[in-house]
């Protein structure tokens, strides 16, 4: 097992929502220092919050990750060893503007690889999406299962992955991917772009109506933050993941509309539902595989779903605002 003992660490997107559970479970690993570089298009400081208060060698840049002079810079003052690249802009973006959304999503992995191939630093960990599989043609969604991106962010995140693949192939760098599924929790944005947990838990919260779109009886696989971000750091100490694309999920799937009213039940909310019109371009199935990731990195899910959701509602009453 690798140790990132002593190590300088960057994290883009490490303000976000898996980025920020990332950096606190970072933090055990007794690293020399972690970097954050994030541009705050969704990130908040208040996510490293606690991180800040746990770990003094803890660097926050207001930065876009695209820019590759500027992030060459940042790799050779901070002696970067390692890059987890957790940087994105929302799925929901991608309706707004297609193109941004596609290509900050190949940006990101260009860059972050162009510099790894200039020996800059010394190993990536990319942050890929079961959105890039699209809908499910065989369940459960294994590693083999074509990539088929449904949005303009999916295809950016597939791109981004293909990339990789292709410069592990070509060039042995060390990398890997790590593909999770619908992640939840703390500090997941409940505002602009949000998704469908945290709508559905301000709405109640707020005694209003939860919306289901379309049917409801489209699928994903949910797992845990603090889950999601020990599969990625599991990604990083595992030799074994280098050069592949590793699903990070808990391997059940739920309906939409039984998801809403599970949470509707935990806060005893006894009113309607309401109904919209199908989301543009949803995938109807997600059910992950998991196999890859118990064999190479003997992972599994802490948190049952109901456990995990607890917590989220929790959280959720304290801090949405
Ligand atoms: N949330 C999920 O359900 C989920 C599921 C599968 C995969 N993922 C992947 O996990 C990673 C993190 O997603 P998240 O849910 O935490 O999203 P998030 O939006 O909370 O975090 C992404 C962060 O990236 C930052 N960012 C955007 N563009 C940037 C740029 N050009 N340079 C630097 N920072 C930039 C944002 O400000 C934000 O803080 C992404 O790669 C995403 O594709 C998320």
């Amino acid at each position: 097992m690798l140790s990132l003992k002593n190590k300088s660490i960057l994290v883009t997107g490490g303000a976000g929502f898996i980025g920020s559970h990332l950096v606190d479970a970072l933090i055990l690993e007794n690293p020399q220092k972690i970097v954050v570089v994030d541009n705050f298009f969704l990130g908040k400081r208040e996510n490293l919050k606690n991180a800040q208060k746990n770990f003094k060698n803890l660097i926050i840049l207001k930065q876009d990750a695209t820019d590759f002079q500027k992030m060459e810079k940042i790799i050779k003052k901070e002696k970067i060893n390692v890059i987890f690249n957790l940087a994105t802009k929302a799925l929901e973006h991608s309706f707004v503007d297609p193109d941004d959304a596609f290509m900050v999503n190949v940006n990101l992995a260009s860059v972050l690889l162009r510099l790894l191939h200039q020996k800059k630093y010394q190993t990536l960990i990319h942050c890929s999406s079961s959105e890039a599989y699209g809908t499910a043609k065989k369940a459960p969604i294994t590693e083999d299962h074509p990539l088929d991106p449904e949005t303009l962010y999916a295809a950016g995140k597939a791109a981004a992955d293909l990339m990789v693949r292709s410069y592990w192939k070509t060039y042995k760098l060390d990398v890997a991917v790590a593909r999770p599924f619908n992640t939840y929790g703390p500090r997941q944005n409940e505002g602009v772009y949000a998704a469908v947990i945290p709508i559905t838990m301000k709405r109640l919260l707020a005694n209003q109506p939860p919306i289901i779109c379309g049917d409801g009886n489209q699928t994903r696989d949910f797992i845990f933050v603090e889950d999601t971000a020990r599969g990625i750091l599991a990604i990083y100490k595992n030799k074994a993941s280098r050069g592949l694309e590793i699903n990070i999920a808990y391997g059940h799937e739920i309906k939409i509309k039984d998801l809403i009213e599970i949470i509707a039940k935990e806060v005893s909310y006894k009113g309607k539902f309401l109904k919209k019109p199908a989301r543009l371009a949803d995938v109807r199935r997600h059910k992950a595989g998991t196999k890859l990731a118990r064999e190479i990195l003997e992972f599994q899910p802490a948190y049952s779903f109901k456990k995990g959701i607890k917590k989220t509602i929790e959280w959720y009453k304290e801090n949405a605002k």
